[in-house]
């Protein structure tokens, strides 16, 4: 009797001991689990983090990166500066002016384009009465003598268009105007002729000017005679618009 107490004892602790067993390792594992969860967990927000890090940083390097197209000029936007360097250029009226015709015309040019005006003047007189001057014109042209200017050093790379006015004297370019295409070279430049005659026009000046400016691109002349020097402001507006101003 005593014997079978003990066994049944015996199997009792030892079920109890298995079942005992078997809860902690039960409980054991999902320790290691919720270790494990809470591990991935941190893993996760870590991950989380760097990938936050990440997209901040490249946002933030797209930000500069932007920045920095703004702030750094690419080829073509320097190109264009640099073509609007060369499209800043002005342009000049110059011209020679006796009696005010032509003098009336350059101001007007200047007016309406903003161009810089200069008027060529001589260092000698001409003489002031009309038929006096036409004789000394006559003797000036045949000696192919050029009037020395007041106006020196007159900074002509600073344009890249001239509207050239002259009167016609006897047929030709007035001469303070030939002393000025002696003086400067206006190779590369877009010369705009502009005359005032009696009634002579053009006399076919603009290939003088060709012929002393070789490498100069001779625009479309306007010619204005006595007989419509009253309309010369509509003759200029349509002769610039012409030419592109
Ligand atoms: C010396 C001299 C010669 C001239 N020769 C001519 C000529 O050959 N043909 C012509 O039509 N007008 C001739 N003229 C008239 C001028 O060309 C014209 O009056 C011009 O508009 C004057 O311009 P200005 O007032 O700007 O000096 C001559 C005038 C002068 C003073």
């Amino acid at each position: 009797m005593n014997k079978k107490i003990i066994i049944v004892g015996i199997v009792i602790l030892l079920l109890v001991a298995l079942v005992g067993g078997a809860i902690i390792v039960i409980s054991q594992n999902k320790t290691e689990e919720n270790e494990n969860n809470a591990l991935t967990n941190t893993n996760n927000t870590e991950n989380n983090q760097m990938k936050n890090q990440v997209i901040n940083e490249t946002e933030e390097n797209n930000v500069k990166n932007e920045n920095l197209a703004i702030n750094v000029p690419t080829t073509s936007q320097e190109n264009e500066q640099n073509t609007n360097v060369s499209n800043s250029k002005k342009s000049l009226v110059i011209y020679y002016s006796r009696s005010g015709n032509t003098k009336q015309i350059a101001d007007y040019i200047g007016e309406k384009t903003g161009a810089d005006v200069i008027r060529l003047e001589t260092v000698k007189a001409y003489p002031s009465d009309y038929d006096e001057m036409l004789d000394y014109a006559q003797e000036e042209q045949r000696n192919g003598e050029k009037p020395e200017l007041k106006n020196k050093n007159i900074n002509i790379e600073d344009y890249d268009t001239i509207f050239l006015g002259y009167p016609i004297w006897w047929g030709d370019i007035a001469t303070p105007v030939y002393t000025f295409l002696d003086e400067y070279n206006l190779s590369g430049k877009k010369i705009a002729p502009f005359v005032t005659s009696g009634s002579s026009g053009l006399s076919g000046t603009p290939s003088d000017i060709k012929r002393e400016e070789p490498n100069a691109e001779i625009l479309d002349a306007m010619s204005i005679t006595s007989s419509t020097l009253n309309n010369y402001k509509s003759l200029t507006d349509n002769w610039l618009s012409k030419l592109g101003f």
